[in-house]
């Protein structure tokens, strides 16, 4: 079986270990030659990167193992890029969660003018990561869970058409962990039908493998507990605030009572419950800093002190998952069935042929076929036309250095009330993010 060779870019993430262990889960599967973390921060890298080495001499020594601020070598002879950087990192997401909060508006990572915000940062660090791969291994897939995935994924239709990126979400795959659950199935006896747009979207269809529907039993469900399940499912998601969310679905689910809604829906049908349920001084950036990333780094810093990875454990989530059976579909031609998110191209019949959307697909060696969705219904269409629009302003706000466009997406956002309101919140946000963002004229 042919050996592959992955580099993790963003090694310094939080998920990174995730995914190295997951990968050494996987060795009979998807073998590995060569495995590189790259960062452009080498302080952070290098404590995730040390325990690995010793994590990988422990278990896996025949992988020839490195971590590199320097791209080529990164890039060198790689077969599959893996990458979650966050361009600004926590300093700037806090900003992002609470800059829009002190307006009265959803301060949030991906949703809003903070999605907005992480977006015009984060197209100038996909941009050069995915010329990097260019240069150095042109036959490379990039699989990316860099955020906001939507905005990047467009920017990447924009402005790297002919690159082979696939922009991916986990929280399709870890939602269906919770279904699965709900109905006593295991995720891979599962087939779904799903659209929408990234954090953006609904479940149309729950098959198992021999076709028999589950939607209905698990809409029954969800009206009344939301994706609440009584057992832990998974390492990921599980914090109360993510409790709050799952438990929230429910009140998604009863304005369309027919399809099953991507928990980030939140953000855009009650963002003025989600605002009043925030607390400006502490946001999801300080419970991830507390909690996610204190855990990641000390069993990361545990393993240097000792010298060895035994009785340590880095978990292993469905963004793990997710990723190698992906980067395993297009190395082996699987088939599998997966959500992605693609450029539209007629699979919502009655949407935007040049949209980036969320939707079901068959993924094999040439990346994701989708599958046809058909006509969706006005209601979700409408919404789904706003927000790309949102995010189509954003990219080209970011190409033409416009400040009037970024003002029309903020504008548009369901999540901001006025044309004033956003003024205001993007002022403050260009303010801060100085460096990051091209000059707005
Ligand atoms: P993190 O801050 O722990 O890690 C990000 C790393 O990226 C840092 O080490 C940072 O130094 C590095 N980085 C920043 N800019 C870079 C650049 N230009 N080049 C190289 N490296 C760079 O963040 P995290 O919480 O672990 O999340 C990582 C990313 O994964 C975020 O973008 C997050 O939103 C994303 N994510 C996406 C999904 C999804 O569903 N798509 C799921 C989980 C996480
Ligand atoms: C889900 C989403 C990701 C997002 C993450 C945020 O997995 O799909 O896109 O980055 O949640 O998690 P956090 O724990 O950092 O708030
Ligand atoms: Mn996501």
């Amino acid at each position: 079986m042919k050996k592959f060779t992955v580099v993790i870019a963003g090694g310094g993430s939080t998920y990174t270990p995730g995914i190295v262990m997951m990968l050494l889960d996987n060795a009979d599967r998807f073998p590995l030659k060569k495995l590189t973390l790259y960062d452009n921060d080498m302080e952070r890298q290098k404590v995730l990167g040390e325990a690995l080495n010793i994590t990988l001499k422990e278990q896996a020594p025949e992988i020839e193992y490195s971590y590199t601020t320097d791209p080529a070598t990164a890039f060198a002879d790689a077969d599959f890029c893996f990458a979650h950087i966050r361009v600004g990192k926590y300093e700037m997401r806090e900003k992002d969660e609470k800059i829009p909060l002190k307006h009265g508006v959803v301060g949030q990572e991906t949703c809003g003018p903070g999605g907005i915000a992480y977006g015009m940062r984060s197209i100038t660090g996909m941009i050069e990561l995915i010329d990097f791969m260019e240069s150095y291994a042109p036959n490379c897939w990039m699989l990316n869970y860099s955020n906001p995935a939507a905005i990047v994924a467009e920017a990447c239709r924009v402005l790297r058409p002919k690159s082979k990126v696939l922009n991916i979400c986990d929280m399709p795959v870890g939602t269906l962990r919770r279904m699965s659950q709900i109905i006593g199935k295991t995720p891979k006896d599962l087939e779904v039908r799903y659209f929408g747009l990234n954090h953006f979207g609904w479940w149309t269809s729950v098959k198992d493998k021999n076709g028999y529907e589950y939607l209905p039993q698990i809409l029954d469900y969800v009206a009344k507990n939301g994706y609440l399940t009584q057992i832990e499912v998974d390492t990921q998601h599980m914090d109360q605030s993510w409790q709050e969310t799952h438990k929230k679905a429910k009140d998604l689910l009863a304005v369309d009572p027919r399809f099953l809604p991507n928990t980030y829906l939140k953000y855009y049908f009650y963002p003025d419950y989600v605002v009043n349920h925030s607390d400006i001084s502490y946001t999801r950036t300080n419970e991830v800093i507390d909690g996610r990333e204190k855990e990641v780094f000390s069993t990361a810093r545990r393993i240097i002190e000792k010298g060895t990875a035994d009785g340590s454990e880095f978990s292993i989530g469905s963004h793990a998952t997710f990723i190698v059976d992906l980067a395993r579909a297009i190395a082996f031609n699987t088939h599998e069935r997966m959500v992605m998110i693609v450029e539209n191209n007629g699979a919502i019949a009655n949407f935007d042929h040049h949209a980036m959307v969320e939707v079901s697909c068959i993924v094999g060696t040439d990346g994701p076929e989708p599958l046809t969705q058909g006509i969706i219904p006005e209601f979700e269409r409408a919404l789904m036309y706003q927000q790309v629009t949102v995010e189509k302003l954003v990219v080209q706000a970011y190409i033409e250095g416009s400040y009037q466009k970024l003002w029309q997406a903020l504008t548009l956002s369901k999540t901001v009330p006025s044309a004033k309101v956003a003024k205001a919140v993007l002022d403050d946000l260009i303010e801060v993010n100085k460096g990051y963002w091209p000059e707005l004229k």
